[in-house]
């Protein structure tokens, strides 16, 4: 049988490898215009003051998550996901109109 030291030893280097999870950035998606051919690095980390986009944030409050990049192939207007949520990153599904987002606390004011 393990001791309750062993116990606590085991646990806490579970907790530390543990994959963070995105935190809940804003209730709604960014209109934003994308243009042909330049890169963009969506923030999936939710720590970015510089939202929908990645501002290096992940690197201290996220370790393990790392934004979605991508190039858009035509200029278009798109809603990119604001609550990290989403299935189809980096744009809305939907998502975010789920209870458990909007009854969210903040932790910024928007
Ligand atoms: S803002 Fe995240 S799914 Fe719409």
């Amino acid at each position: 049988m393990r001791s309750l030291q062993g116990l606590k030893v085991i646990v806490s280097r579970a907790l530390s490898t543990a994959p963070s999870t995105p935190v809940i950035a804003t209730k709604h998606p960014f209109k934003v215009d994308l243009k042909a051919g330049k890169l963009y690095p969506w923030c999936s980390c939710g720590h970015s003051k510089k939202q929908p986009f990645c501002d290096g944030s992940h690197k201290k409050a996220a370790p393990g998550l790392s934004p979605v990049r991508f190039t858009p192939t035509e200029d278009k207007e798109a809603w990119l996901c604001g609550c990290k949520q989403t299935k189809k990153a980096p744009y809305c599904d939907g998502t975010h109109k789920q209870s458990y987002v909007q009854n969210y606390t903040l932790e910024t004011n928007q």
